[in-house]
């Protein structure tokens, strides 16, 4: 069911910092920050050969991300994108399986303007899962 892995998205406690160790350490390619008001978050994309990283800063004091940065203090692997054909299939099969679809199990639509849902990190060994239609 699950397709290519579109992106990893990284929690960061300092944007800049973390965006200049992917360019000068690691020898990345990083974009501008891009402010997502509507995620609460302000996102760094690092293009890959075969995906994206995404360095995730809280905006706004709702932020998801403040939640994760104050229990990870020096940051971490916030959730792993994979790719699905068909958003709503993929969820029923889910359901059907007994994984927890969180938000009420309806599509929002994610940062890349696509239809995404985050499925329960305790039904997937520890990590936050999104599926995004491709
Ligand atoms: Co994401």
């Amino acid at each position: 069911m699950i397709g290519k892995l579109n992106h990893i998205a990284i929690a960061v406690p300092d944007l800049a910092a973390a965006t200049a160790n992917y360019r000068d350490v690691l020898g990345a390619r990083v974009s501008e920050p891009v402010d997502e008001p509507d995620h609460g978050v302000t996102v760094v994309f690092i293009e890959l050969a075969n995906t994206k990283i995404e360095l995730l800063h809280p905006l706004g004091k709702d932020s998801p991300i403040q939640g994760f940065l104050n229990k990870n203090p020096s940051g971490g692997m916030h959730h792993v994108c994979f790719e699905v054909e068909d958003i709503i299939a993929a969820r029923d099969k889910l359901a059907a399986s007994g994984a927890r679809v969180l938000g009420g199990g309806e599509p929002k639509t994610g940062a890349h303007g696509k239809p995404v849902l985050f499925l329960h990190p305790k039904d997937f060994f520890g990590t936050l899962i999104e599926l995004e239609q491709a």
